[in-house]
């Protein structure tokens, strides 16, 4: 069988199909489906929702709805916030057998140095020197439903290059930053985010989108907008992917309406070393384990190798 296995800056994967932010409770899918989940997870590497400094209710509800292809989301990073990620979340989730990646938000940048440098703490303690090998930290700069901070920093390149050199300088593990889609040239931030010392970009969060409710023809969600996600952005999200290969020197974590392998393959083809599962696991929360099963077959059926395909959108037929 090929080896799937991937390198991501000081993190090891098994193989290269891991979780989007925000869309697997790894506790919960434990409870309902058995402990042989947290024994054997079906990311290689857990990312967790996006943790804020305070804690937060998120937005007015409703904050969810199926749409054509997807599903629109404003839930506006509720969470119990830092404190209690680090006290309660962060010692069971480095018990998983596979790598952990903190999805961290702000709403300026002295909020990410606090949280990053309190992650840098607890995670010395809990694991010593080698923590930099288990896990590593994804800045969110991209939730388009909340009205500053991560939301705005991502659609900026020069607040982009500042925030990620400031974290640069107290965060020595694997450094993700996570891209908006809702900007005119995703490319431009990425190399803003490479340049200032991101080792690795994740595109796309959700875009900005607005569904009406058909009795009062009123917003439907709470929040009057939320992001848009699921097979309906996914030539969307390949366009970004893309983009990003050309423009910037480092490993892309591609997502945007992944269900099947075929859809693994395109973001592979675009451009994408790693992979996330987002809304699809909601409807099969083992769906990442199947499909690093199924692109191993589906690498060995085309005869292609991981280094063949990635990026082979970009050389000529
Ligand atoms: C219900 C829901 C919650 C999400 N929460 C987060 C989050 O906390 N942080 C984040 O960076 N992205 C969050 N996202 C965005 C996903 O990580 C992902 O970027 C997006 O959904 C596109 O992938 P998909 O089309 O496969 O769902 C969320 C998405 C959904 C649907």
């Amino acid at each position: 069988m090929v080896d799937l296995s991937v390198q991501l800056g000081p993190l090891r994967l098994d193989h290269p199909v891991i979780n989007a932010s925000g869309t697997m409770e790894i506790f919960e899918l434990a409870e309902t489906f058995g402990p042989h989940v947290l024994e054997r997870p079906p990311v290689a590497a857990y990312v967790s929702k996006t943790v804020t400094l305070k804690p937060r209710a998120g937005n007015p509800p409703p904050r969810i709805l199926e749409t054509a292809g997807g599903m629109i989301n404003a839930i506006g990073l509720s969470g119990p916030g830092l404190d209690v990620f680090v006290k309660e979340d962060l010692p069971r989730l480095l018990g998983l057998p596979c790598p952990l990646i903190i999805s961290i938000g702000g709403f300026s940048t002295g909020e990410y140095e606090v949280i990053a440098g309190r992650l840098q703490e607890a995670l010395e303690q809990l694991v010593g020197e080698g923590w930099i090998e288990r896990a590593g930290l994804e800045l969110n700069i991209s939730c388009p439903n909340v009205h500053s901070g991560c939301a705005s920093i991502g659609s900026d390149t020069h607040e982009t290059g500042e925030l990620v050199k400031t974290i640069r300088k107290r965060w020595p593990g694997l450094l993700v930053v996570k891209l908006t889609p809702n900007v005119a040239d995703i490319a431009a931030v990425g190399r803003a985010a490479v340049s200032a010392g991101a080792d690795a970009i994740a595109a796309v969060n959700t875009y900005k989108g607005l569904v009406v409710d058909r009795v009062s023809l009123r917003p439907y969600l709470g929040n009057i907008t939320g992001g848009l996600s699921g097979p309906a952005i996914k030539p969307l999200a390949l366009r970004s992917v893309y983009e990003l290969f050309d423009a910037v020197e480092a490993p892309i974590i591609g997502m945007g309406g992944i269900a099947t392998v075929e859809d693994v393959l395109e973001f592979m083809s675009c451009g994408a070393l790693v992979v996330a599962v987002g809304s699809a696991g909601f409807r099969d929360p083992g769906l990442a384990g199947v499909l690093a099963h199924q692109l191993a077959v589906a690498l060995d059926t085309r005869g292609l190798t991981r280094a063949g395909l990635l990026g082979l959108a970009h050389r000529p037929v």
